[in-house]
């Protein structure tokens, strides 16, 4: 197999969004995840033409250029190996690669907006695809899944599926990944659905260890604000499948405050929460890890949502898409 006259291959990946459930999925309980196909990230696969044989690594976005061989431990050079080293188990043919591969994204880092699992599900795909292997989506979100440790610490998973699957997920860590049929529903709720950036972030893996601590300070109290987030998800998802947006608006307001609790919020995130709900939000809340990223705010019709995005705008949201 000669892989150095061919054309470049691009695979792509989601975004995606927590409608509910974001940390208390770290300790079991149930959370939704809705992917976000507005917004996506691509990687782009070709020969490189100079030796010895290297993987060089661009990332224009985040303004980075390596080798996988010099920065091994990187999140990007560790899903391109370790894909190569995946397919390489099915076919011990392949030589070694002489390869650049590019990442770009239309999703702002930090947004929460599941970046990371999103470049490493696309790298994964680029690199099975440049090797001519089928790649399984449960492997590819097997593979993001191990890098998402290196970004995250102890991730629940939930990411790497949503963004692997595309589609709505309920999901619970270790015992529950399904994929709900609600195609309908989940386009006219994101038809729906305002997200709103603050502008900054804080890394998921600090605010996963922000409410670790406070959960080994209280577990009692902390398991309580967990089992109240999981009944949030259980009726969220059944307001999901029957189109019952009012319940949904009123779910993601509880949860919200649910996750002010556990000391997630900050007051940028709680602002815009505020004012999506003075211009006539069903509900909204931050979704994602917290202290930073994005709100969601669900709007009464798509009309609505985009006079939601002005109003977004001017109350000092620095970018805002609809689902
Ligand atoms: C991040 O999108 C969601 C968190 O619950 C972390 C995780 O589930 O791994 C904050």
């Amino acid at each position: 197999m000669s892989f150095s006259d061919r054309a470049p291959v691009r695979a792509t990946a989601c975004g995606k969004l927590i409608l509910c459930g974001e940390h208390a999925v770290v300790y079991g309980r149930p959370a939704i995840a809705l992917p976000v196909t507005t917004v996506r990230t691509t990687v782009k696969i070709e020969p490189r033409w100079e030796t010895p044989p290297r993987i060089e690594i661009q990332a224009p976005n985040i303004k980075s250029h390596f080798y996988a061989d010099t920065d091994p431990g990187r999140p990007l050079s560790r899903i391109v190996c370790n894909t190569y080293e995946w397919c390489r188990r099915l076919n011990p043919a392949i030589p070694a690669q002489n390869i650049v591969v590019t990442v770009t994204s239309d999703m702002p880092v930090g947004s929460h907006l599941g970046s990371g699992a999103a470049a490493s599900v696309a790298s994964a795909r680029a690199v099975a695809a440049w090797l001519e292997i089928n790649l399984p989506v449960a492997d590819a979100s097997a593979l993001a899944f191990e890098v998402e440790k290196i970004h995250h610490g102890t991730p629940s998973g939930i990411d790497n599926t949503v963004i692997a699957y595309e589609q709505p997920l309920w999901f619970i860590k270790d015992v529950v990944s399904e994929l709900l049929e609600a195609p309908q529903q989940t386009e006219d709720l994101l038809s729906c659905l305002v997200v709103a950036a603050v502008g900054f972030s804080t890394p998921t893996k600090q605010m996963v260890d922000v409410v670790r601590e406070g959960f080994r300070a209280n577990r009692l109290r902390f398991n309580q604000y967990f089992d109240d987030i999981g009944f949030v998800s259980v009726r969220a998802r059944e307001a999901l499948l029957a189109a019952n947006w009012p319940v949904i608006g009123q779910l993601m307001d509880e949860n919200h405050q649910l996750l002010q609790e556990l000391n997630v919020s900050c007051k940028e995130l709680d602002a815009l929460c505020i004012a999506a709900r003075k211009s006539g939000a069903l509900g909204a809340k931050l979704s994602g890890a917290g202290r930073g990223g994005n709100i969601i705010a669900l709007a009464r019709s798509s009309a609505h949502a985009a006079e939601l995005r002005e109003s977004l705008l001017s109350s000092g949201a620095m970018q805002v898409l609809i689902g």
